[in-house]
């Protein structure tokens, strides 16, 4: 590469990177979308409508432990930490290492953990964490978009991470996710929330204490 080529595209780095830091996460979560649009599925983070509906029915006393699967640049994380108890976790796990950065620059909260990896191997990340079972899962995954096989074997590591009486919280913009839920879980509560872009499904999974450790673990 010549001199003049190599400037040119130092300028262009330094363009992009002051364009970035002036729209903050929107930038993050824009340049996180174009490089992999497919796992990230969505171009607009989640309204403080949908935040707000999703988190209403956890019990917020008894729990030590909520994990997020696909934060991007942590629209739920925050909200979360403000109801947290000041001895649980918020542990969050995205495989796109520019979310993860950022979330870990951005987000001080010695109660934060984040993680860079898939959902799938949610078990493992949680023992590394010094737990055996999370209270609460939320998940933001585009899970119609995933590949092959992904979806069922993440449903299906949460179900056997999630304690009795715990819950399963999935929001979407198309109602596929609830498939790859009712395979495991009995009891599950819904809505849509129209003020969002675009409006999205809304799923509660409950592990039921009647469920016990039922046939699909
Ligand atoms: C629609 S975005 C979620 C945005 C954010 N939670 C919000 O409320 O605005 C989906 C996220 O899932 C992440 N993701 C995709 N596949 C994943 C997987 N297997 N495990 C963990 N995260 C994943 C993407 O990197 C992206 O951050």
């Amino acid at each position: 590469m010549s001199g003049t080529e190599l400037a040119r595209e130092a300028w262009s780095h330094k363009i992009k990177r002051r364009v970035r830091n002036a729209m903050g996460p929107w930038g993050v979560f824009i340049e996180g979308f174009v490089r992999n649009p497919v796992m990230v599925g969505s171009i607009v983070p989640s309204s403080r409508f949908t935040i707000n509906r999703m988190l209403a029915p956890v019990d917020w006393g008894n729990c030590k432990l909520f994990v997020e699967y696909g934060p991007g640049v942590g629209t739920f994380c925050r909200p979360v930490l403000d109801r947290l108890a000041r001895d649980g976790m918020l542990l969050v796990i995205d495989t796109n290492p520019l979310f993860i950065d950022y979330l870990r620059r951005t987000i001080t909260d010695s109660r934060f953990r984040a993680v860079l990896g898939s959902a799938a191997d949610v078990e493992d990340i949680v023992r590394q964490h010094g737990f055996e079972k999370a209270d609460y899962v939320l998940s933001g995954l585009p899970f119609s978009t995933l590949p092959d096989g992904v979806g069922p074997a993440i449903a299906a590591a949460t179900w056997r991470v999630i304690r009795q009486n715990g819950a399963f919280l999935v929001y979407q913009f198309t109602p596929r996710a609830r498939d790859f839920m009712a395979r495991h879980f009995r009891r599950i509560d819904n809505a849509l929330e129209p003020l969002n872009v675009p409006p999205c499904f809304m799923y509660w999974g409950w592990k039921d204490a009647a469920d016990g450790q039922v046939a699909n673990d």
